[in-house]
């Protein structure tokens, strides 16, 4: 075991009905001037936006409102965050939506507290010293953004992704209302339990550190949203099922299933970060379509933990040898993932790479990482080419 933090201090609202708290919470927190952020207009189609701003209306907390943050959230709508706060004058960020709002408003809030470029922090010059605080009213399950310290922003001119963490930015409050999941295409919904799915997974496979408790955290959260994941792909409208997944997808990503382990490997993240910068795909589906290859390359350097996934997750019939027992694990894996309409190459994601293209990523990657990262097995610009190449 590593000596590990442990801190969650977002405030959750789960359940029904959950959002009639928003203006309580919002004042709870100190916020007396209000960006409503949301993405491209599900949640003006949903009637969620009108009813959170009249709540705040009823309330008498004024606000300002900005739309457009979309998959792969962009940098530019984070300049003009920035700018219009400052104008307005707000000192509460609500963000409406999914993890591109939630990231969006999160980067928002380090550039209203913070001088500067706010670009640096996502590029590893300087570390933020605050964020606006924050609350989240979450409609997809997926990133664990709504109690992550990670926000993902992806610069236009030269399309790169990247990520920043710091507690600053961990959302004062999540409202988590399960029925507010129920309108989202089942493309979607698949999406989200897979990035559950492989925030867990990320922290799993690991040759460090590994503690029991947080094992069988982890591989009881990976075997209930698989159960609930094919719920979903047969019952859309399932409200139990909507509610385990999206308690996973939070539990799956504010530290938990990490307790204790090295800090994790990573590397399917950061391999699909630059499927999503270069092609735009959705960020689930790029997991799904690289994992395969990425589990292939990897595992014989974490033979344990990819046999203990496969016995204790996947919960395959042991083979003759452990390395045949791994392999069983990752083709169930893979099985799952076509079940609920999951890609597992690049072209059924939808992507024909150029040879060039994947010399990019990999070098896109490789600085990305400065160099080499990986716990289950350390990848250097050359691994990450051949992950994916193997993944076309
Ligand atoms: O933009 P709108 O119109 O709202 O539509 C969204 C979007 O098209 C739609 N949607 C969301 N809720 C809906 C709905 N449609 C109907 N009904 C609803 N209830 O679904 C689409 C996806 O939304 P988005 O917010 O992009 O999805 P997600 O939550 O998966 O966020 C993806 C982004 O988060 C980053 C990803 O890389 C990607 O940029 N990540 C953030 C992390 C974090 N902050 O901790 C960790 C993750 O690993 C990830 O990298
Ligand atoms: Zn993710």
């Amino acid at each position: 075991m590593f000596n590990f933090d442990y801190f969650t201090p977002t405030k959750v609202a789960f359940g029904r009905n959950t959002v009639s708290r928003t203006a309580g919470l919002i004042r709870e927190f100190g916020g007396k001037k209000v960006l409503v952020h949301y993405g491209s207009g599900s949640v003006i189609r949903s009637g969620l936006l009108k009813k959170v701003t009249d709540l705040l209306d009823e309330a008498g907390i004024p606000y300002v409102t900005l739309g457009g943050a979309v998959p792969n959230p962009h940098l530019s709508l984070v300049y003009e965050g920035i700018a219009l706060c400052k104008k307005e004058n707000v000192d509460f960020l609500l963000a409406v939506g999914g993890g591109s709002a939630i990231d969006s408003a999160k980067a928002i809030g380090y550039g209203v507290a913070n001088e500067g470029d706010v670009w640096d922090f996502y590029d590893y010059k300087r570390k933020a010293s605050g964020c606006l605080p924050l609350g989240v009213i979450l409609t997809i399950a997926a990133t664990g953004s709504e109690m992550s310290d990670s926000s993902v922003i992806t610069k236009e001119e030269g399309l790169v992704k990247r990520g920043y963490s710091s507690d600053h930015g961990r959302p004062k409050f999540a409202i988590m209302d399960p029925e507010l999941t129920m309108t989202l295409p089942d493309y979607q919904t698949a999406c989200g339990c897979t990035d559950i799915m492989m925030h867990t997974m990320e922290r799993y496979f690991t040759n460090g550190g590994n503690m029991e408790i947080t094992d069988a955290i982890a591989e009881g959260l990976l075997r209930t949203v698989m159960a609930n994941a094919e719920k979903l792909k047969k019952d859309p409208k399932d409200f139990n099922a909507r509610a385990e997944v999206m308690w996973a997808g939070s539990l799956s990503h504010n530290g938990l299933t990490g307790c204790g382990n090295d800090g994790g490997d990573w590397m399917t993240h950061k391999l699909e970060h630059e499927l999503g910068g270069l092609y735009d795909v959705a960020h689930g589906a790029g997991l799904a379509a690289i994992w395969g290859s990425w589990a292939r390359y990897v595992y014989k350097n974490c033979l344990p933990r990819f046999r203990k996934f496969a016995l204790n997750v996947m919960q395959v019939e042991p083979a003759s040898s452990d390395e045949d027992t791994a392999l069983r694990g990752i083709e169930a894996l893979e099985d799952f993932f076509r079940r609920v309409g999951m890609p597992t190459s690049l072209r059924e994601l939808g992507v024909n790479a150029s040879e060039d293209d994947l010399s990019l990523m990999a070098h896109k990657c490789a600085v990305g990482v400065n160099g080499a990262m990986g716990s289950a097995r350390l990848l250097r610009e050359e691994d990450m080419l051949a992950i994916f190449k193997a993944s076309v």
